[in-house]
């Protein structure tokens, strides 16, 4: 697993991350057309669908989300009361339900949205396949559910990057888990901030499936690998500062990569 693919991890990174994520760094990485693209999957076609946004952060996805279904029936859930805190002091928000909680054990009832969201946070999770069953077993029948993630990079340096970070799954991934969990009427878009000029691989990508029938999802899966709440030994507590150090560092390297290449496209653009 990667350096930040952990939930304590992930907490901390979050933790001072928040601080900036508005300003610096969500604006770089996923844009408001991505988001358009990536919410045209949920089919968002009455005010009224309940709603959950998974790994919902500041909100920026929750604020798209929001344009189309009324706040009242929108849940915002992350482990990070950090992010959620930031969410919560933003007018078009205001109404939403906050909820801090795990993506891999959802505190929802079973068949109780009409729709799932989660952009950005498949990234982190220890382990994807046990989060989309999740969201599968939320979902009510003929709900959809929507992931957005990174996809793995083919220049060198930011693969090797990105292999110390977080996880940037294999689109056939995303698939097999969908597929795993139970979810049927697979679609899939690609989405990329401007500055990606990459050919060779696309950026990022949004899924989408639909849940065929009620009842939690029939994969079968082991014991949890890890919870938030975990107490932390002298030797875990070593592992994971090494881990968190070198995995912020690896992390805060795509943002002056992305700032410059994104800086390129401006200039060349006016000219
Ligand atoms: C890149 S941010 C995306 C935020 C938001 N979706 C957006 O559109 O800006 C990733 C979010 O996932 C959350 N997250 C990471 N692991 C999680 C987990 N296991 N359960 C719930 N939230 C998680 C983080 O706290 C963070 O707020």
């Amino acid at each position: 697993m990667r350096l930040i693919q952990h939930k304590k991890e992930a907490y901390w990174f979050y933790r001072f991350l928040s601080i900036t994520y508005d300003r610096w760094v969500n604006p770089l990485f996923w844009t408001p057309q991505m988001r358009s693209q990536a919410l045209r999957l949920a089919r968002f076609d009455q005010p009224s669908l309940a709603t959950v946004d998974v790994g919902a952060g500041t909100g920026f996805t929750t604020e798209g989300i929001v344009r189309q279904v009324a706040p009242e029936n929108v849940t915002m859930l992350d482990q990070s009361p950090h992010q959620l805190a930031r969410a919560a002091a933003k007018p078009p928000l205001r109404s939403c339900r906050r909820l801090e909680g795990d993506a891999e054990a959802l505190p929802l009832e079973t068949d109780s949205f009409d729709r799932y969201v989660s952009a950005g946070s498949i990234e982190y999770w220890p382990e994807p396949q046990r989060a989309v069953a999740e969201a599968y077993r939320v979902l009510r029948p003929g709900g959809v559910a929507v992931f957005v993630g990174p996809l793995p990079p083919a220049n060198r340096i930011l693969s090797w990057l990105s292999k110390q970070w977080m996880l940037f799954p294999r689109e056939s991934d995303y698939r097999a888990w969908l597929a795993a969990a139970g979810f049927t009427e697979i679609v899939t878009a690609y989405v990329a901030p401007g500055w990606h000029r990459d050919r060779r691989s696309p950026y990022g990508l949004a899924i989408a499936g639909t849940k065929p029938s009620p009842g939690p999802s029939p994969v079968r899966l082991p014991a949890p690998r890890e919870r938030l709440d975990e107490p932390m030994t002298p030797g875990r507590r070593l592992r994971f500062a090494a881990r968190f150090l070198a995995g912020s560092a690896a992390g805060a390297a795509f943002v002056p990569i992305a700032a410059a290449l994104a800086l390129r496209e401006r200039l060349g653009r006016r000219s």
